[in-house]
């Protein structure tokens, strides 16, 4: 029977129309209301991962808090300073349960990340992008003021000549670490003659005080395979330390050598001279480190899976696909893969667009319907975390917290 356009709608909607959907009242938070609760004292109690906005940020609790002891542990135990990345993360609420754990404070990719931290009274500082111009000089010597511990890193003669003056009229004494690079040729200053040469000009300047050297091989972090991994470290950082080691023998003040990422924090541990470890993702972790494989096996599993996506299905008209609401504009697309699905099982996920995904169903380990519920690992964790304003804490199904990322952003 044909209908008419009114008819359709009538017809087509009573026959469309599933039985409503029973909002609870209590359900379906947006994030002022959410805030607005946990400002008001009042506590998220009984909000769920069901309730929230998607798609947003997860932070699973019993993953990270087994993180962040377990390599603190790993510290101790190799009688190791720990300073972990904060890049990764930005937010000082995780700073402050790594320093929490023992950590002697976090790094700092940016002057923006310092100035965060400080806020929230992080001390222990090092910034491990050089500090070059005068914005990021002056806003340097501001933190030195108000946080006299903090360290920054120096890998040319003229920018620790720079840094000096900027110090002696701010009347600060700035805490350096020469950057001795071991492969990236990304920042830092070759080892060897050159890069003691410079902790040499460090120590003479006199608004400056040389504290150590710092060494970071992101080149060795995701090499695949255990002992080619292992292979790889130990040879590029072979030289950064015989740089610092020389350093040592002329006398100079060196006490710190700073290192390490979360492919290689049990390889570098072992290196003589090695003294503190700045790794960053292992807090949260994500596919591009799943991929590398540990000590036992293919999938590295040292640290767990905390920090997810969740989207929601938003549209199911096919037996093999669905849709969610998660797309480009909720994970950093700078890997050549995408997120895995976390849960449910057995689903895949491929971008579709800037707000939309598409999950492949085969493997599903059961029927997805729309509304449903999708948990995402993400691709690469620290610029994953940058496209987003806040973290919501969960245990089990339950939101405990919500944590800003407030030192997000690039300036
Ligand atoms: C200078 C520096 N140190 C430490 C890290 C931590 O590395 P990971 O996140 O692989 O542990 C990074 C990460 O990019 C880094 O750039």
């Amino acid at each position: 029977m044909k209908h008419s356009r009114r008819e359709w709608f009538r017809v087509g909607l009573h026959a469309a129309v599933a039985p409503t959907i029973m909002i609870p009242k209590a359900s379906a938070y947006d994030i002022q209301e959410i805030e607005g609760k946990l400002e008001s004292g009042t506590g998220i109690a009984g909000v769920t991962k069901n309730d929230l906005p998607t798609p947003s940020l997860l932070l699973d609790l019993d993953a990270f808090e087994s993180n962040i002891r377990r390599m603190a542990d790993h510290a101790s135990e190799n009688g190791l300073d720990l300073r972990p990345h904060a890049k990764t993360h930005k937010c000082s609420e995780i700073a402050t349960r790594q320093v929490g754990a023992g950590a002697l404070g976090v790094c700092v990719a940016t002057i923006r990340e310092a100035e965060a931290m400080a806020a929230a009274g992080i001390g222990g500082l090092l910034l491990t992008s050089e500090s070059v111009g005068l914005n990021k000089i002056h806003r340097l010597m501001r933190l030195c003021k108000r946080r006299p511990d903090t360290m920054a890193v120096v890998d040319h003669p003229s920018n620790a000549a720079e840094l000096d003056e900027a110090a002696g009229s701010a009347g600060v004494r700035l805490n350096v670490l020469v950057d001795v690079d071991p492969l990236g040729r990304r920042t830092g200053i070759p080892p060897g003659s050159d890069a003691v040469a410079l902790a040499e000009t460090v120590d003479r300047l006199a608004n400056l005080s040389l504290k150590g050297v710092h060494g970071y091989c992101g080149a060795s972090s995701h090499v695949k395979g255990f002992e080619d991994r292992k292979r790889h470290s130990e040879k590029y950082m072979g030289p950064v330390l015989e740089s610092h080691a020389a350093m040592v023998r002329k006398g100079l003040p060196v006490e710190i050598m700073s290192g390490a990422s979360t492919g290689t924090y049990n390889i570098d541990s072992a290196l003589e001279g090695m003294t503190e470890l700045q790794v960053g993702s292992y807090a949260l972790m994500d596919v591009d480190y799943r991929v590398i494989g540990g000590r036992g096996g293919e999938v590295y599993d040292d640290f767990g899976n905390a920090l997810h996506v969740l989207a929601t299905v938003i549209s199911k008209n096919h037996d093999d696909i669905a849709t969610v609401d998660a797309g480009l504009k909720a994970f950093a697309t700078d890997r050549s893969f995408g997120p895995d699905v976390a849960r449910p099982a057995g689903l895949t996920y491929a971008f579709r667009g800037d707000e939309h995904g598409a999950l492949t169903l085969a493997d599903s380990e059961r029927e997805i319907v729309l509304g449903d519920k999708i948990e995402l690992v993400v691709p690469h964790c620290d610029p994953n975390v940058n496209l987003y304003d806040r973290m919501y804490c969960v245990r089990g199904d339950y939101v405990q917290q919500v944590w800003k990322i407030d030192a997000r952003g690039h300036v």
